[in-house]
């Protein structure tokens, strides 16, 4: 789905045609009480799914979750891209779209935007490099060993402790504070005037653009009881987290030339591998990889290494990733690391020369899957019917006939068993998705879809949630980047939201959330609600984090690495801890 920049006309386009009549000349809708419903041309549908809301402009089916506005309905009934389906549209709502205003008032607007942040990042530098107040980040980076040229290089600074530092500083300097709150280095306060830092005693990671501006910010804390570990800046018109990488700017040139480009998840390992002489990489920005930041990798390689974190929630991340990669047709590699090491660890404890040798030693991802779940089989782990369902859902994925046959062909051999079968599993597999009955919906976590479904029924009260830390509680990629448009941007009706996202994910949860729960919410119930979201997300969260060290422990125990294995401990009885006092205040 093609993202496009004319939201007026698009507007136009909406306001001239009505769903209603595009949907029922596809397939006939009925009155009933609230609105229309027909039967869904998307699945195999029976009993009529498809609801449709003429004044939302929204169509959503509630069995196989295919949602969205007119365009949305176009595209995938014709099987168009965004702009076939806006052209066509356009002229059956006669809207002439050869006219091109807008774009220049939104360029400058932006670049005030830009500015704002060169003279943050200035600011928070000089309280890195020559303040009192930046000590505390001077020790800091010290004991990180964070060279003085890396920390140049990447214009790393300091956020003093305090409320206001940076409001006081770009009040002095006349910088208009509402363009500050627009790319949210600072907050508005709650029940009184002003504003307050986002970003408090943490250091500075700017991020910036391939161009080398920056767009937004990452804050590690120095306190150890300081939460969360990073605060990065919100999205707003520059800064998009699905299509950005840290540091690309200044690795995209080494990656061209050696032809890989090695993904990694966080700043500090970033940096770590780039002053090791390791430039050739890139590092997502607390998100996992989108089909957006594949399609800027690829600009520069397809051969992509993915550093694996052997620890359980590492490995979930990792393949996030590897499936977008190889939905992307790249075939990318797998560098595992030992456990309880992250790159940064591991290098600066290995050298440079290790980690080397551990990029040239990866192994394709789709070997290296196969040949962990024969193994898991062959340990009696895995059933060898789950087994070959994983393989078969990972070959699913890839893209390259030759590859995939030459990947069957050995998984056969290996099992010994005919390559016949797999492929007759296959085509079941196959079969099952495309036709017959809806496919099954992907389920997202039901407080989080409360809390999106609240947001964007009530898009004042998302305010609520800039004063926690509700980026890192939200597990699904989708909401969270919603509920992201509509704190930064604010949104006045849902169509101008949907042109914001290209993905279809999006678009249906949406549609879905629009048109699902009837209007039982007022206002105050619906902040209470959210205030109950947000708690039960915390504890899921602190839920998920004790089961994931739950594992490491017991891998720390088996390995018989006594202070991994303490250190694991005192992590889980703080969290422990932090969990009964969320649960008070759930009770
Ligand atoms: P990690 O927790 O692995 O941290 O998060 P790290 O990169 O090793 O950082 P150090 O070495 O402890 O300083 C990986 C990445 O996930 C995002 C950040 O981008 C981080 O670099 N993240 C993590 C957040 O956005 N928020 C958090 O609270 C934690
Ligand atoms: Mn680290």
């Amino acid at each position: 789905m093609g993202k496009f920049n004319n939201e007026a006309l698009v507007k136009e386009i909406k306001g001239r045609l009505s769903i209603i009549n595009l949907v029922e000349s596809y397939t006939s809708v009925k009155k009933t009480g609230k609105g229309y419903v027909g039967l869904c041309p998307f699945h195999d549908d029976s009993n009529p799914s498809m609801h449709v809301d003429e004044e939302k402009g929204l169509f959503h089916c509630f069995s196989c979750g295919a949602g969205g506005d007119i365009f949305g309905f176009y595209m995938r009934y014709n099987n168009l891209s965004f702009p076939e389906a806006f052209s066509e549209l356009a002229k059956k709502a006669d809207v002439n779209i050869e006219r091109q205003p807008e774009s220049v008032p939104r360029k400058s607007q932006n670049s005030v935007l830009y500015k704002i942040n060169a003279v943050a990042s200035k600011y928070y530098r000089k309280i890195l490099i020559d303040s009192s107040k930046g000590k505390l980040g001077r020790d800091y980076i010290q004991m990180r060993n964070i060279s003085a040229e890396t920390s140049q290089e990447f214009s790393l600074g300091f956020a003093p402790e305090g409320w206001d530092s940076l409001v006081k500083f770009l009040t002095k300097n006349k910088v208009p504070l509402s363009i500050a709150e627009k790319v949210g280095l600072i907050v508005k306060r709650n029940n009184t005037d002003g504003y307050y830092d986002r970003f408090r005693n943490r250091l500075i990671f700017p991020i910036q653009n391939i161009e080398g501006k920056v767009i937004g910010f990452g804050g590690r804390k120095i306190k150890e009881e300081d939460q969360p570990k990073y605060i990065n800046s919100p999205e707003s018109d520059i800064y998009k987290k699905r299509k950005s990488f840290y540091g690309i700017d200044k690795s995209k040139d080494h990656i061209r030339r050696e032809g890989r480009a090695v993904l990694v998840e966080g700043y500090t390992d970033f940096l770590s591998l780039y002053s090791f002489g390791i430039k050739n990489t890139v590092a997502t920005l607390g998100t996992s990889l989108t089909r957006e930041h594949v399609s800027i990798l690829r600009r520069y390689t397809e051969n992509v290494v993915v550093i694996f974190d052997s620890d359980e929630s590492g490995k979930k991340a990792a393949m996030r990733s590897l499936d977008v990669l190889l939905e992307e047709g790249l075939l990318p590699h797998v560098a595992p690391l030992p456990p309880g090491k992250d790159p940064d660890s591991y290098i600066t404890e290995m050298g440079k020369e290790k980690f080397d040798e551990l990029i040239e030693n990866s192994t394709s991802w789709v070997e290296f899957f196969i040949d962990i779940s024969i193994d898991q089989y062959r340990k009696g782990k895995l059933t060898l019917n789950t087994m070959v369902k994983d393989i078969i859902e990972l070959l699913e994925k890839v893209k390259d006939p030759v590859e995939t046959s030459l990947r069957i062909k050995r998984t056969a051999e290996m099992l010994g068993i005919q390559e016949n079968e797999i492929y007759s599993l296959i085509k079941r597999g196959r079969g099952r998705s495309k036709t017959g009955a809806a496919k099954p919906q992907r389920t997202y976590p039901s407080h989080e879809k409360l809390l999106l479904t609240l947001v964007l029924k009530f898009p004042d009260l998302g305010e609520q949630l800039t004063h926690e830390n509700w980026e890192d509680l939200i597990s699904t990629a989708e909401i969270k980047s919603i509920l992201q448009e509509i704190i930064v941007q604010g949104t006045s009706d849902p169509s101008s939201l949907l042109l914001r996202f290209d993905d279809k994910v999006a678009h249906e949860m949406i549609s879905e959330a629009l048109l699902s729960s009837p209007d039982i919410f007022n206002g105050q119930s619906a902040s209470k609600i959210i205030q109950g979201c947000l708690v039960k997300l915390k504890l899921s969260k602190l839920d998920e984090k004790l089961k994931f060290l739950r594992i490491e422990i017991d891998e720390a125990i088996k390995g018989k690495d006594a202070q991994l294995e303490k250190k694991l401990l005192i992590e889980y009885r703080d969290l422990t801890k932090q969990k009964q006092r969320e649960e008070g205040k759930a009770s």
